[in-house]
This record gives structure tokens, C-alpha cells and sequence, in this order.
């Protein structure tokens, strides 16, 4: 039963690598996070990208949460539109058509096309992709040494099949996930907003490495900052949660004349999926 008093709580999880073979994360493994998360009985879960590689693997990790009697939101992760060679879907069908087919198939909400309402509560999410904008301040390539470089530094590079590049296919997902944002934020019944997204999105959240030439490049294929600074800009916005790096941080941003704003990215790792609980 709702009761207006409580806060909204939200579990969030990412980069779970789903496996069958057990080298990157086993079934068991997320079975038994599942659980943790049931017994926590948050109000939503939030499945934030990297479920695994390929549409059966994708379908497996989706059905160990298909017990939850709450409702289950999902992004994806750059991982999971990897293009499928055996199964012979490209990057663009996998991300317009096949995945967010399973994900409703499945009795899941598609965070890229909807948002989550929770009473005061609204959840935005999308995957979010790389613009570069988050390489290290001391790196000065061009946008097409980025791209060159993420050959030697990144398997996107050849997994990932479809024609656009990363910047533009990071202002399309950008657009979507602003306007959803105001839409949410138009709302007179929403007060509060979590932001959910695959890839980073604020500095907070990146790891720094100076002394590291490679990190401090591969930062350029770990965060968009350009849509950070976007989704900051929204005052209804109290928390932003992502994955993709598998370095847990935790903390919160300051702003001017608006409400900080707690950022988080989920600790999990391969063989160790993790999860966090928001409450707003
Ligand atoms: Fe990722």
C-alpha cells in the first residue's frame, strides 16, 4: 500500500554481464542479487546496461528478474548492441528493433521510450553514448584521433556495426533523454526526478588517472559530459545513477540556486554484480 510519507525507493543495477559459461558473471550470481533486491522490496528496478552480449543472453539475464512483483525498467549498454554475428543482427537492428521488443516482451518498461512514475517520483533513463567530451583536460586530440584511437582501446570499435559516429549517435540519444526530461519535469505531480543512464554523465563519476596516457584517452569512451551538463540544468533532478565503468563512486554535486544532486555509479563487476538503493 502506498503511503505518501515514505520516501520512493528504487533499486538500481548495471553491468551485469549475464554469462551462462560462468566466465563473466553466472546465472547464480545474479539470481542470488535478484533476490537481495526482492527481500529489499524497493517500489521499481532499475536495470541500467551491459546485461550481455547477443539476443539469448540478453533474454537470460532479463529472466532473472522476472519474478519481481514490482516494475522493472531497463536501458541498455553499449555491450548489449554489440552486433550479433551468429545470430545476425547488426548494432541498428538490435538497438531499433530487437532489444526493446524483448525488454516489453519481457513485461519490462523501455526507459529510452518512457519514463517511470512513482507517486512524486519520475525515472528518466537512456544508455547515453560517448562524445569524447569526457577525455582527459590534458589530452589534446582532434575528434577523428578519438575515433582512430579507439581501435587500439576500446572493442566498440569493432563490435559495434551501425553507420553513425559517436559523437552523432550521442546527440540522438541526447535528444531523446532531454525531452523526456521535461517531459517528466512538466509533470505538477513530479517533485523529484532520478536520472538513470548507462554511460557516466558527470565528471564526479569518472575516475582520473594522469599518469596513464591510455585511461586518460579511454575516458573519451567512459562519459558525456555534454549531456551532463544538460540534465544538471533540470531542478527536479535529485540523483543520477549509471555504469559502464565498473569503478563504484558515490557522492553529490553542488549546484547554484537548485538542490544538489547525489551521483552514483554501481559497483558491479564481472563474476560480482552489484546493486544500489535510491530513496526520494
Ligand atoms: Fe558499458
Amino acid at each position: 500500500m502506498d503511503n505518501p510519507s515514505q520516501p520512493v525507493r528504487i533499486a538500481i543495477t548495471a553491468d551485469l554481464h549475464y554469462d551462462p559459461t560462468g566466465y563473466l558473471t553466472s546465472p547464480s550470481q545474479i539470481t542470488a542479487m535478484v533476490e537481495q533486491i526482492a527481500a529489499e522490496a524497493p517500489d521499481a528496478v532499475i536495470i541500467a546496461g551491459d546485461l550481455g552480449h547477443g539476443r539469448a543472453v540478453f533474454e537470460g539475464c532479463l529472466a532473472c528478474f522476472a519474478d519481481l512483483p514490482m516494475p522493472v525498467g531497463v536501458i541498455t549498454g553499449n555491450h548489449d548492441v554489440w552486433s550479433d554475428r551468429k545470430g545476425g543482427y547488426s548494432s541498428l537492428v538490435l538497438w531499433k528493433q530487437l532489444l526493446p521488443g524483448v525488454v516489453k516482451d519481457a513485461g519490462f518498461l523501455w526507459l529510452e521510450e518512457e519514463n517511470l512514475y512513482l507517486r512524486h517520483v519520475a525515472v528518466v533513463g537512456s544508455m547515453v553514448w560517448y562524445d569524447y567530451s569526457a577525455i582527459d583536460p590534458g589530452m589534446s586530440l582532434s575528434v577523428g584521433e578519438i575515433a582512430t584511437q579507439k581501435m587500439n582501446l576500446n572493442n566498440d570499435a569493432i563490435k559495434i556495426d551501425w553507420p553513425y559516429t559517436d559523437p552523432e549517435f550521442a546527440r540522438i540519444l541526447e535528444a531523446g533523454l532531454v525531452e523526456r526530461l521535461a517531459r517528466a519535469a512538466g509533470s505538477d505531480a513530479v517533485t523529484d526526478i532520478l536520472v538513470v543512464t548507462h554511460v557516466p554523465i558527470l565528471e564526479e563519476q569518472l575516475v582520473r588517472k594522469p599518469s596513464y596516457p591510455q585511461w586518460a584517452i579511454s575516458n573519451a569512451y567512459f562519459g558525456n559530459l555534454t549531456t551532463g551538463h544538460k540534465v544538471l540544468a533540470e531542478p527536479k533532478v535529485r540523483a543520477v545513477v549509471s555504469g559502464h565503468t565498473h569503478v563504484g563512486q558515490h557522492g553529490s554535486v553542488r549546484r547554484v540556486n537548485s538542490r544538489p544532486v547525489s551521483y552514483t555509479v554501481v559497483d558491479s563487476d564481472y563474476g560480482r554484480p552489484e546493486y544500489v538503493i535510491v530513496e526520494l
